[in-house]
């Protein structure tokens, strides 16, 4: 993610989350290399959903993962977060760990799919409606069991990206 991407990732993020991020915090993550990694995916040069983590430490936390909502559950975020798990080996962490509204069944999912595990829960954590998190974790991202949930999701997305790219372009754009 790039600082001229901010626009874009704010109107998509307004639209699918309920209390999205105050107008300077990506500029202030992007300006924090170090810690921050900002990603974004892009079709056809336009972004279709974004994601970031920071590390501290061994650790990797998952900040925040978003697919346009016309583009949603068709396997962008699975790219997506497979990046970020990307970024946490090249980064140097040793575990991954993020939080996730009780209700987003189909978020959890994919983060089970990645071999994510429940570790906990905070109760009232979403200031908007009270709503509890729950908190995962990779475990140890060098485990045998990650690494092969981490390489079924990427030769998942070969073979996906392989059907895409044999697809007849698209002629609409739909917002
Ligand atoms: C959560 C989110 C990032 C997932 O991205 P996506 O592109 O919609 O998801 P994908 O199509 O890559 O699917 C990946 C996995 O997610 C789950 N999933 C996604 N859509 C699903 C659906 N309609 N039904 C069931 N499971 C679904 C599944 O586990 C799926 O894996 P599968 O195909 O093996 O079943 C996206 O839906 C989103 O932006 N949601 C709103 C914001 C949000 O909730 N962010 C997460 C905050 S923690």
């Amino acid at each position: 993610m790039r600082e001229a991407d901010v626009p874009t990732v704010q109107e998509i993020e307004r639209d699918i989350f309920s209390t999205p991020w105050p107008r300077n915090a990506y500029y202030r993550e992007l300006s924090s290399r170090n810690t921050a990694h900002y990603i974004v995916l892009r079709k056809d040069e336009e972004i279709v959903g974004y994601g970031g983590m920071w590390r501290m430490y061994d650790e990797a936390h998952v900040t925040t993962i978003g697919v346009r909502r016309d583009l949603q559950h068709h396997g962008y975020g699975r790219i997506i977060f497979a990046g970020l798990v990307q970024a946490a080996y090249d980064l140097g962490a040793k575990w991954v760990t993020l939080e996730v509204r009780t209700s987003n069944d189909l978020a959890m999912q994919m983060y089970e799919g990645f071999g994510f595990k429940v570790i906990g829960r905070r109760r009232g954590y979403y200031t908007d409606n009270g709503e509890d998190a729950i908190v995962m974790w990779s475990d140890s991202i060098f485990s045998p069991r990650f690494r092969s949930a981490f390489e079924a999701n990427l030769e998942r997305i070969a073979t996906e990206v392989d059907g895409l790219r044999r697809d007849p372009p698209s002629t609409t754009t739909t917002r």
